[in-house]
């Protein structure tokens, strides 16, 4: 070490750099930060994913996923209340099956008394104006945890189809106003359009899960519907391979073409490139799901203090505004919500 004395800028000096362009003029005060915001976030974005289980006055807390609770079909009612209250649009419901009640091939999905049914069936009677979006798949019916049925290892396609369409059906009959196909099998959105139609069900829309993919981040969901312990194997012969992007587009298309009149992405964060190019090339409604393992992951690092979860909430969600995405399925609905309606 010397002892001379440590440099220090002279900022008294004329620096002027002559510069035309400042963009940072139009970031200089709050009110012109408002003005020239090209995205915003409310809560008419907002689908709120709920997870209804047997039982009376129930909530039970989901390990890996805080914050986040089972509810019975009472107070899935009482949930669906708190959504109006908030503005938000719609809820999407997913059962927690009796273990006892599943079987190879998931016959409780056709069950006109099961969970989902009942929910939907109590919802619609005290709270009609929130939308009901149903998931259609196999997996929480299933003992191997599969979203279709099998033959030896194969998940066999169109006798998946075929029970896929009973179960919309079912769902359709209890009152949903949107059925979500998630299990990722060919066909299946057109033989449901054609299901439903011939019901008399034309006003019941479809919402494919069009490009999902086989990912790491459904984790803390396979807990929430005790799926995670008795799952053989993995979703990779239906569920689509991460590293793809134009089969993703391929997917889309297919669905849009038999009849799906929204079209969602999912996972959420990891994949706003497949977000920002549905968007582009379909111009359909278009959404994204922002799952378990992405809402686990921001909840855990704000529970350490290592990140502020309500700006790191926001932040996320806005980021799928951007990329182009029309509403977001997501775990953060109520409390995002909450935070809007304060501040609005
Ligand atoms: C079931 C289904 C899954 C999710 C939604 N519907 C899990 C899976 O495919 O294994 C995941 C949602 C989440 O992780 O939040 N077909």
């Amino acid at each position: 070490m010397t002892d001379a004395p440590r440099p220090s800028p002279n900022l008294s000096m004329d620096r002027s750099l002559g510069l035309t362009h400042r963009p940072r003029r139009n970031r200089k005060a709050e009110w012109t930060r408002r003005l020239v915001r090209e995205n915003v976030l409310t809560a008419d974005d907002l689908i709120w994913p709920i997870f209804v289980v047997e039982g009376e006055n129930v909530r039970t807390e989901v390990a890996s996923m805080p914050g986040v609770e089972r509810l019975s079909v009472d107070q899935a009612v009482t949930a669906a209340r708190q959504a109006a209250e908030l503005a938000i649009p719609a809820l999407a419901l997913f059962p927690y099956t009796d273990p006892e009640l599943r079987d190879p091939n998931g016959s409780e999905a056709l069950n006109p008394e099961n969970l989902v049914c009942r929910a939907c069936r109590a919802i619609k009677k005290e709270v009609p104006q929130v939308g009901l979006i149903t998931d259609v798949a196999l997996d929480p019916y299933t003992s191997h945890g599969h979203d279709g049925v099998m033959e030896g290892e194969t998940i066999l396609n169109d006798e998946s189809v075929a029970i896929l369409v009973e179960q919309s059906l079912n769902q359709a009959r209890a009152g949903a106003d949107v059925i979500a196909p998630s299990d990722m099998m060919d066909g299946r959105v057109g033989a449901i359009r054609a299901a439903l139609d011939g019901e008399g069900f034309q006003d019941v829309q479809i919402m494919a899960y069009a490009a999902k993919y086989a990912s790491a981040f459904y984790g803390p969901f396979r807990d929430a519907i005790g799926t995670k312990a008795v799952l053989t194997g993995d979703k990779r012969t239906y569920q689509m391979d991460p590293a793809n992007t134009d089969e993703a587009l391929r997917e889309v298309a297919l669905d849009l073409e038999q009849g799906a009149d929204m079209v969602m992405v999912k996972p959420g964060l990891p994949y706003l490139d497949i977000i920002h190019r549905v968007k582009e090339r379909f111009a359909a409604p278009t959404f994204a799901y922002q799952v378990s393992g992405e809402y686990a992951m921001i909840m855990a690092a704000a529970r350490n203090g290592w990140l502020d979860g309500e700006k790191a909430m926001l932040e996320s969600l806005l980021a799928f505004k951007r990329a182009g995405a029309n509403g977001i399925l997501t775990y953060f609905a109520p409390k995002v919500a909450e935070m809007l309606k304060k501040s609005a």
